[in-house]
């Protein structure tokens, strides 16, 4: 762990001459965080031993780890690669102990599916303070009208909870949000299922479940059926072969690299980032915002099942105000605290629309957004599901900040720091841990 994360408060030293600040750098954005879940997943339900080329060895990623070790797959980590040694999806045993999700929404719904599907195996689990108010119902709901054996708090709604892996049934199911772990965790399910899942849903949620997924074999069909609406077809039963994975860079870690060049004079290049259009939105805002963008031709991998680009983003611009349409918020949800960071420069009034998701994130993100904001001197409120941000800051007031433990809420606080009228305190640095170890100390390098 990094000597600035490893304490209660962390003080971030802002750039020496203010926002003017001439910024340079060259970095390779830490490894995707949904992309190392889903592999270490795929690999784990996989007879034999698979690698993970480049995984992210943060904290949410290896709950998903140790979710697994406890179920009988051995799991070999180091820096740069981790092994997977798993008996298969059938051979998988009931843990001795109740399974701990941590901070992860990804790991607790997305294995909700595939052990709800698991006939015979019994989990009990639970997560840390965050992760247990975070509704469950939008997988149990679906799960249970299959067939699935779930029991937890406020009637499944929220965990802890208790799953008994049945046999469950083909299914149509409409889902109301465009949810990457809502429509995952019925994917999955439908692996184990003999016969059709068929699953409906707005458009425009990450799609590295289905995209993966296909790549290495599996029978899942995804169609327009009406405009802005997908249709996700999935027959099962389907078992993963072990394979090699190597994991792109963090679109959503990146971002926050991309918003300190695009408010500085400077460039900052990012190598190897996942080049999908489910997760560049913030490109797109930024854009929109005026900040200039290069993209190098794609990156070939036969490791990556995605894509990956080079960028580099050119500081120096004038930004103004952007209207963000609901479409564009499922692929930029994560990067919003950041991008409503480089708003209060843009030059009007900014608007994000359709950001009722944003609530029920690690923390309600739309709240605590505005809280950062406005402890800076800025200016920033909700309209219903709508963040409004009054740009044209010219100072930025020292603050101190209590993230909620919400990594990128931290990460946020600290680009503004950078660019504060003096020391700014962050309560509790180590929650970065969870998506981008060491955050602090790339952002105390940059010059
Ligand atoms: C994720 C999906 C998104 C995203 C989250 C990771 C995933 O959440 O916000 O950080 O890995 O599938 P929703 O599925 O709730 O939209």
């Amino acid at each position: 762990m990094s000597q600035l994360e490893h304490t209660l408060s962390l003080m971030v030293e802002p750039f020496p001459q203010g926002q003017g600040q001439k910024l340079s750098g060259d970095c390779i954005c830490p490894p995707d965080k949904s992309i190392t879940h889903r592999s270490v997943m795929f690999a784990a339900l996989a007879k034999g031993e698979s690698q993970i080329l480049s995984p992210l060895m943060g904290a949410d990623c290896r709950s998903t780890m140790g979710v697994f070790r406890a179920l009988g797959a051995t799991v070999i980590e180091s820096p740069t690669l981790v092994r997977v040694i798993s008996p298969g999806w059938d051979d998988l045993h009931s843990p001795e102990t109740p399974l701990d999700f941590g901070n992860s929404g990804t790991t607790a719904r997305l294995l909700t599916g595939i052990f709800a599907a698991s006939e015979g195996l019994f989990v009990t689990c639970f997560g840390d303070a965050s992760l247990s108010k975070r509704p469950m119902g939008r997988v149990v709901t679906p799960l249970r009208s299959i067939g699935a054996q779930i029991m937890g708090r406020d009637n499944g709604t929220l965990l802890p909870m208790a799953i008994l892996g049945s046999r469950l049934g083909g299914a149509e199911h409409v889902v109301d949000k465009a949810s990457a772990q809502v429509k995952s965790a019925l994917v999955l399910a439908g692996l184990n299922i003999a016969g059709e899942t068929v699953i409906n849903l707005p458009k425009g949620g990450r799609d590295h479940t289905e995209k993966m997924l296909m790549a290495m074999g599996a029978q899942i069909e995804v169609t327009t059926v009406e405009p802005g609406i997908e249709m996700i077809r999935v027959r099962g039963p389907f078992r993963p072969k072990p394979r090699c994975f190597k994991v792109p860079g963090d679109p959503s870690s990146a971002a926050f690299l991309a918003v300190l060049a695009a408010i500085s004079s400077g460039t900052m290049s990012i190598r190897a980032m996942l080049d999908n259009p489910t997760r560049t939105g913030f490109l797109t805002a930024l854009e929109r915002f005026g900040v200039a963008i290069t993209r190098s031709a794609p990156l070939v991998d036969p490791d990556a099942l995605e894509p990956m680009i080079d960028l580099t983003v050119h500081g120096g611009r004038t930004l103004h105000a952007v209207d963000l349409e609901p479409e564009l918020a499922p692929s930029l949800i994560d990067e919003v605290p950041i991008l409503a960071v480089a708003a209060l420069f843009a030059r009007g009034k900014t608007r994000f629309r359709g950001l009722s998701e944003l609530r029920v994130k690690e923390s309600d993100r739309l709240a605590k957004t505005i809280e950062l904001l406005n402890c800076a001197g800025g200016h920033a409120h909700a309209e219903g599901d709508d963040l409004i941000i009054e740009g044209g800051l010219t100072k930025v007031k020292s603050f101190q900040y209590d993230p909620d433990w919400d990594h990128r809420l931290a990460m946020a606080a600290g680009v503004l720091a950078k660019y504060a009228d003096g020391p700014c305190v962050i309560k509790d640095p180590d929650c970065v841990r969870v998506s981008f170890p060491g955050f602090f100390d790339v952002l105390s390098s940059l010059r």
